[in-house]
């Protein structure tokens, strides 16, 4: 079979993208790149694993070429809040990766998942309800390259034949590896400070609402996107898809109803809460549903429920 590269293996996707994409096609088909970095010791052990640079294209394209590479997912990105205290090393990690990476594509007819985000709409986009189609004018770095990076998707697609495709994410809540710096971390910090101090103190306001999705239902919104019929799909990159919507008040209450000695208070960070206030509400991720068939399995309830085991049992501390 062609073999699968993992850009940004190390990282809160990577880690776990890699290992499902090994266990369904085989250890040594997933090659998994990282940057700075290690991966971890699964990922390291379980198959191919190098050290690559996707501002450099030689080191992309080396690695198809070595590999005989047939398909990129390609989530090496610096995330919405570190992007604003450096938006030159974001657009050049987030543009000039993805323009490498599609580049290497074009020539080695590679398909291509580049994961979007609710960070590539902004305050003009009506937040509740976020159609598909619709206002995308955000004022983030994060944001600027998360359009520009759906679009340069469309463009490959539509002028070189490069199947690209690809969802836009909302936050990501897993136990695995920690994000990388984003406006929605507050959703996985809320659960170890949870359990290790009973006490958290969130940095975005009570009724900032936002997506979110815990991991399985990203992992596999991704690889059934990439194994869904093309003939069906006619948004291609940059899908709404979305699990859940809520704000810290409510994912501390799920939390109080398992660990009822936990208490939650606020010292509300400016940058992130301007941030989480331009992104949507709620997404209408009806074109995935109709295009690919996509539905989460894990709502708010399920979600508290299966982190709270796993983080406890990985941290080795017994709740009461
Ligand atoms: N989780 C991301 C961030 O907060 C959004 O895509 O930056």
């Amino acid at each position: 079979m062609q073999k699968i590269l993992v850009t940004g293996a190390a990282g809160q996707i990577g880690s776990e993208l890699t290992m499902v994409l090994r266990k369904t096609y085989g250890g040594d088909n997933v090659i998994a790149t990282g940057h700075k970095t290690k991966p971890d010791k699964t990922v390291f052990e379980s198959g191919p694993c190098h050290f690559i640079d996707c501002t450099e294209i030689n080191t992309i394209a080396e690695m198809v070429k070595k590999y005989k590479v047939g398909t990129i997912y390609h989530l090496a990105s610096v995330l919405s809040a570190v992007a604003e205290k450096d938006p030159q090393l974001a657009w050049n990690v987030n543009m000039f990766g993805l323009y490498n990476v599609l580049e290497v594509a074009r020539e080695y007819k590679c398909c291509v998942f580049f994961p979007s985000s609710i960070g590539a709409f902004g305050p003009t986009t009506p937040l509740d309800n976020t159609p598909q189609d619709t206002i995308q004018r955000p004022n983030t770095m994060y944001g600027v390259t998360k359009v520009a990076g759906e679009l340069l998707c469309d463009y490959y697609y539509k002028r070189f034949g490069v199947d690209t495709r690809g969802v836009r994410y909302p936050g990501l809540i897993s136990y695995k590896a920690l994000p990388g710096g984003g406006t929605t971390d507050y959703a996985v910090e809320i659960f170890y400070e949870a359990i290790k101090q009973k006490r958290y103190t969130c940095y975005l306001k009570a009724g900032t609402y936002l997506d979110m999705m815990y991991m399985p239902d990203a992992l596999r919104a991704a690889i059934e996107l990439m194994e869904a019929n093309p003939d069906k799909l006619k948004h291609r990159n940059a899908f709404n898809a979305t699990a859940m919507s809520f704000a810290p008040e409510h994912i501390a209450a799920t939390i109080k109803r398992i660990l009822p000695k936990f208490t939650m208070d606020f010292k509300v960070d400016p940058i992130r809460q301007a941030i989480a206030e331009s992104w949507p509400n709620n997404m209408d991720d009806n074109a995935a549903r109709q295009e690919w068939g996509w539905k989460p399995k894990y709502d708010l309830e399920s979600m508290t429920k299966d982190m709270i085991e796993k983080i406890s049992q990985k941290l080795k501390i017994k709740l009461d």
